[in-house]
């Protein structure tokens, strides 16, 4: 039985992201790379200063291209099987600060047919709908009006579909049984469904009528789709796509895995009241506290497993020097872990307020960022 397993559709056990680089064969992030990001954003966001983002494939080659002047664009991705928690939020966070640094274009897909396919119980109007919910979620991130194209693959097949057979065409049935470890039992859908999440990979080269570089920015259970994409691309005459990947935000509950709304314990929805967010982090929020006062002031708290800092750390105190001094005072003993969670209950609460009323305006703005049947089209094919 392996320490862990990682794939699209099952993330298992303690993730070793070391070994996961090396098992994938991705490559780490390096200070070299840092800088040279550096270089052209002015700053570093925090979840690549802090190893968030840990992993690319290609980025060396993107950003060569970019000092060549040939801009590249953005694409990721929603399986909208339910409403967003705080673990979906990490990729997307940071594309959009991509997005802003590098002022491109972002193809933001919703795929309600990868979701149909892989959960038993939901029915394709539940996805999509969900996804339209989901949708409201990442625009009040703040993405850029004019250059982000949302879309559902349902409705968005008309174009999707004579690239997504291209693409198919190339692969063979044992090839996705491997990447993506699936059963004989599978249906036929699941088989297939790795053709379209390949397809905005290259949607603006498509637009273009030449290559564009794309960049996709996602969580590292989804590298086996862009692994299979990376070899069949330059054999249809594209580019191969680079990626960033992140880690997952631990569950509140500890670090096995990646948080799931399989167990409402360990998850903190975008919708939550101030009063859930409090409960559960209170509740369930694993500690690396000690067990009793004075054995904590004595020996300080444990950062390296408490979920509250890792949280903060991830995502929830972009400033270093709060974060700095919060781990200080918490491995010193100075802080509780009461503290602690206080601290991350505020800031939870404040990011989920501006968040939810920025939903509630996405709510007139959806139309604009949505782009789908004709509209797509006609925009991928330059009418
Ligand atoms: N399969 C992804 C999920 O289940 C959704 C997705 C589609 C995606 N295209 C993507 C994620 C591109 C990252 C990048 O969530």
């Amino acid at each position: 039985m392996p320490e862990f397993n990682v794939t699209p559709y099952d993330v298992e056990g303690v993730v070793d992201y070391n070994k996961l680089t090396r098992q994938f064969g991705t490559e780490k992030i390096t200070p070299e790379l840092l800088n040279r990001i550096k270089k052209h954003c002015g700053d570093v966001h925090y979840m690549l200063k802090r190893g968030v983002f840990f992993s690319h494939r290609d980025m060396n080659w993107l950003l060569n291209e970019y000092e060549k002047g040939n801009k590249f664009f953005l694409y990721t991705g929603r399986g909208p099987s339910e409403s967003v928690h705080i673990g979906h939020l990490v990729p997307w966070v940071f594309t959009k600060w991509l997005q802003d640094k590098f002022d491109v274009p972002l193809y933001f897909q919703l795929t309600d047919d990868e979701k149909f396919l892989f959960k038993e119980k939901l029915s394709l109007e539940q996805t999509s709908s969900h996804a339209l919910e989901n949708a409201l979620d990442i625009i009040a991130l703040g993405f850029k009006k004019k250059k982000t194209f949302i879309f559902r693959d349902t409705k968005a097949s008309g174009t999707l579909y004579p690239q997504a057979i291209q693409f198919a065409k190339k692969i063979t049935y044992s090839t996705i049984k491997g990447a993506f470890g699936l059963q004989d039992s599978a249906n036929i859908g699941q088989i297939w469904y790795t053709s379209m999440q390949a397809v905005p990979a290259v949607l603006e080269s498509i637009r273009k009528k030449h290559n564009v570089p794309c960049l996709i920015p996602l969580g590292i259970d989804q590298d086996p789709h862009f692994r299979v994409a990376r070899d069949v691309y330059p054999k249809l005459g594209y580019h191969k796509p680079a990626l960033i990947h992140n880690k997952f935000i631990p569950g509140l509950a500890g670090v096995q895995g990646k948080m799931s709304a399989s167990s409402e314990e360990s998850t903190i929805y975008l919708k939550d009241t101030p009063e859930e967010v409090a409960n559960k982090i209170k509740r369930y929020a694993f500690s690396g506290g000690k067990a009793s006062l004075a054995e904590h002031r004595k020996l300080g708290g444990d950062t390296s497993i408490d979920v509250s800092y890792q949280w903060l750390e991830m995502m929830f105190e972009p400033d270093d020097k709060k974060l700095l001094k919060i781990k200080q005072d918490y491995e010193s003993g100075k802080m509780l872990t009461s503290e602690l969670k206080e601290i991350l209950i505020n800031n939870i609460n404040a990011f989920l307020k501006q968040h939810q009323k920025n939903r509630e305006k996405a709510k007139k703005q959806l139309s604009s960022f949505l782009w789908e049947g004709e509209k797509l089209r006609k925009h991928i094919e330059g009418k």
